[in-house]
């Protein structure tokens, strides 16, 4: 079996088997390894095949923007009625991708498993998981949540969800799975050796996702559970509406395959993935990859042309899903150079100061172009979207927490309360609402809420 890293050229990964007592690890690692794979991906480096995307000019697209007219708002609870019935049917199960290795947070342990909650320091995790079991219980439904995560967190996560009882969610509906991995590369395509006895490898990315839900029957389990659609989402974003019925309603109106979720940018130069068309097909590309002149430019509105920013949120239909299959259909990687602590000609561990190797990604939004039709609704930032990416700054635990504080004041205010603000607007009391209590402003007046009485500050469960 070893012989297969000498047949695609990476014998110098078996340097140090002799010294090994067995070649069990190895062997490990090889059920993971495609080697096909492995092989495209060093002739990209060396140009063999095309980049992730045919270059273009982008157009604006469709967007079904924050409902404000009368038609709008009609429209608007439309897609909820018909989003909260297909819940309530069964039919819709949430999907989240937690296999990243979130590096730039450098927290030990899975991100999912950060505490994020304002009072009670609840984890990504927990809020996730709450806020599907809010939405099943007002629905009287049931919402299979699909947790994908990599080799590299996988029973860490898995662990922690036992661990604390599936807060509260019935274990049976919360199905894990495994993304990909593939091993970073130098220049010439070759592989690193962690140590003597194991290739480097990293997760495919969040489009590996696609892979991984055939490979492990993932897709065989949504459809015998007969849903239609998947709520997709990423790990970070505390206030992320998860099951969202009118995302999930405007996707089923409008017929989609896939769906996208947008928030309009703070600025032009925002690093949100742009959302267009580009030779008669959606796509969404990185904000590297606009010009200043189209970051800048302005619509008949007065609105940036190109205003939409990709949260990371989608709604797929399951025969999508099979469709990509069935089709083939194979997602482009984006390279990146990075630095891979590697294992030198003297066997000792080495960890560059500046990038060594590329790693390979592929990511879910490069599905956009196969979907045969697409839906892009607008959502307001303060609902959905606040993710911890950085240990400190714009979009870290400090941001994170006050946009809670801030939503959670609003509701405050909205059902009678008062909250104390700084001069800026931004609440300063400690608040916090429990996905239990209510998941929006409207369920949070319904509750005909009362100040609590606490030390540490609003806490509404
Ligand atoms: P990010 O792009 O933020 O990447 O992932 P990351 O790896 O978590 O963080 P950095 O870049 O190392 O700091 C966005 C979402 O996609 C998931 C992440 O877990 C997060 O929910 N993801 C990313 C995967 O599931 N698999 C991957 O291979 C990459």
């Amino acid at each position: 079996m070893l012989n297969q890293f000498s047949e695609h050229g990476q014998e110098h990964v078996l340097k140090y088997l002799s010294e090994l007592d067995d070649n069990q690890i190895f062997t490990e690692r090889l059920e993971d390894l495609d080697f096909d794979i492995v092989n495209y991906c060093a002739g990209l480096l060396k140009n063999q095949h095309e980049g992730h995307y045919t270059p273009g000019t982008l157009n604006p697209t469709d967007v079904i923007e924050l409902p404000e007219t009368p038609q709008q708002v009609e429209e608007y609870d439309t897609a909820v009625a018909v989003g909260e019935k297909l819940i309530a049917n069964n039919k819709v199960g949430a999907l989240l991708v937690a296999g990243g290795q979130g590096t730039r947070l450098g927290f030990d342990g899975p991100k999912g498993t950060f505490p994020v909650g304002p009072i009670t320091g609840k984890t990504l995790f927990q809020l996730h998981t709450e806020k599907i079991l809010a939405r099943e219980k007002q629905l009287n439904a049931v919402i299979p949540f699909y947790i994908m995560t990599s080799e590299l967190n996988y029973q860490d996560t898995v662990d922690f969800f036992k661990s604390n009882g599936f807060f509260g969610k019935d274990a049976s509906t919360i199905i894990f799975f495994k993304q990909g991995m593939l091993p970073p590369l130098d220049e010439n395509g070759k592989m690193f050796l962690e140590s003597k006895d194991r290739v480097a490898m990293s997760p495919d990315g969040h489009g590996g996702m696609l892979r991984a839900l055939f490979k492990n029957k993932i897709l065989d389990d949504m459809q015998n559970r007969g849903l239609k659609s998947l709520y997709y989402f990423q790990v970070d974003s505390p206030l992320v509406n998860v099951c969202d019925p009118a995302f999930i309603g405007y996707h089923e109106l409008n017929n989609a395959d896939m769906s996208a979720k947008t928030v309009y940018k703070n600025d032009p130069f925002e690093k949100l993935g742009n959302i267009g068309e580009m030779n008669g097909k959606t796509v969404v590309i990185e904000y590297t990859e606009l010009s200043d002149e189209e970051k800048l430019a302005v619509n008949d509105k007065g609105k940036l042309t190109f205003g939409q920013g990709s949260i990371g949120m989608h709604v797929f239909s399951v025969d999508f899903f099979q469709r990509i299959h069935d089709e083939k259909i194979q997602l482009p990687y984006h390279i990146a150079h990075k630095k891979i602590p590697y294992l030198n000609d003297s066997g000792e561990l080495v960890n560059p100061e500046t990038p060594n190797g590329f790693k390979f990604e592929q990511f879910i939004f490069d599905a956009f172009p196969f979907a045969k039709k697409v839906m892009v609704m607008e959502t307001e930032r303060k609902n959905d979207f606040s993710p911890i990416k950085n240990k400190t700054g714009v979009d870290s635990p400090e941001t994170a927490k006050q946009d809670q504080l801030n939503l959670y004041g609003e509701w405050m205010e909205s059902a009678g309360l008062t909250v104390n603000k700084d001069s800026d607007g931004n609440v300063t009391d400690l608040v916090e609402v429990s996905p239990l209590y209510a998941l929006n402003k409207e369920q949070f007046i319904e509750k005909k809420p009362e100040l609590p009485n606490s030390q540490k500050g609003y806490l509404f469960e």
